[in-house]
């Protein structure tokens, strides 16, 4: 079964009387596991797409299956649940909460789902922690971290509910080299261990010829090259 499927996906905004179109007509099969970067110039549409993807914005016309389960036939409380459980988000920004430590950051998906404090699920943040080389910052805040540091323990955060869709939107791009290397090497090495399906927008070259798949937004349009 694909993890994500798209039929005829069309997105404008609009502006007062205004249309603004973005996506026209994206048909996609996503099977479970792939590892595939979106990539284009600024402005066209990757962030939208991925938001249509995680269920996070609502399409102008053609429907995101996710799972085999048609996302415009999901109640809200429904799709709550999906984006929790079956898909984990990585934004540019980290949005760690500042007031929690790096270790109750990364379990606060976990406690929304009333899962937070089972010692098998501490045991799964302490290893993601531990995963991406975190293990001795797990009782720091955010202000203590640096920026590399909080945008791994976001994506050990987005990890937790172990999601089968790792949807990111230019992680490392607040990040210069070495960090940014770092987290795009953690993004494919857990999301193989853990068989995640694993989407990127990113404007790293380097990043997206190591994902298996590209998929190249361009009028609206999506042209597929797939390694
Ligand atoms: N809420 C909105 N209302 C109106 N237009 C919007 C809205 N959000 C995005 N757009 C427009 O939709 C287009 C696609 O935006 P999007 O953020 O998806 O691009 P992007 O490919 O992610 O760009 P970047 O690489 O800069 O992040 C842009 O022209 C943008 O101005
Ligand atoms: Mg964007």
């Amino acid at each position: 079964m694909s993890s994500i499927r798209t039929d005829k996906l069309s997105k404008s905004y609009h502006l007062g009387s205004v249309e603004v179109p973005v996506l026209h007509d994206i048909s996609l099969d996503i099977g479970e596991g792939e590892q595939i970067a979106l990539v284009g110039p600024s402005g066209v549409g990757k962030s939208t797409l991925l938001h249509l993807l995680g269920a996070l914005d609502r399409p102008t016309s053609g429907e995101v299956e996710i799972d085999g389960q048609a996302v415009s036939s999901l109640t809200s409380d429904q799709l709550a649940e999906i984006r929790n459980r079956k898909i984990g988000f990585v934004f540019q920004f980290h949005h760690l909460l500042p007031e929690f430590t790096a270790l109750e950051n990364v379990l606060m998906p976990a406690r929304l789902n009333g899962d937070g404090e089972s010692p098998k699920i501490v045991q799964r943040a302490k290893s993601l922690l531990d995963s991406v080389g975190l293990s001795h910052r797990m009782n720091h805040r955010p202000g203590e971290l640096s920026g590399g540091e909080c945008q791994r323990v976001a994506l050990a955060r987005a990890m937790i509910n172990s999601p089968k869709i790792l949807l990111c939107d230019e992680p490392s791009g607040n990040l210069d080299g070495d960090a940014a290397k770092a987290v795009h090497d953690l993004l494919l090495k857990l999301s193989r261990e853990e068989s995640t399906t694993l989407i990127v927008a990113t404007h790293n070259r380097e990043f997206a010829a190591d994902l298996g798949w590209i998929l190249r937004l361009h009028g609206g349009s999506v042209t597929s090259d797939k390694g």
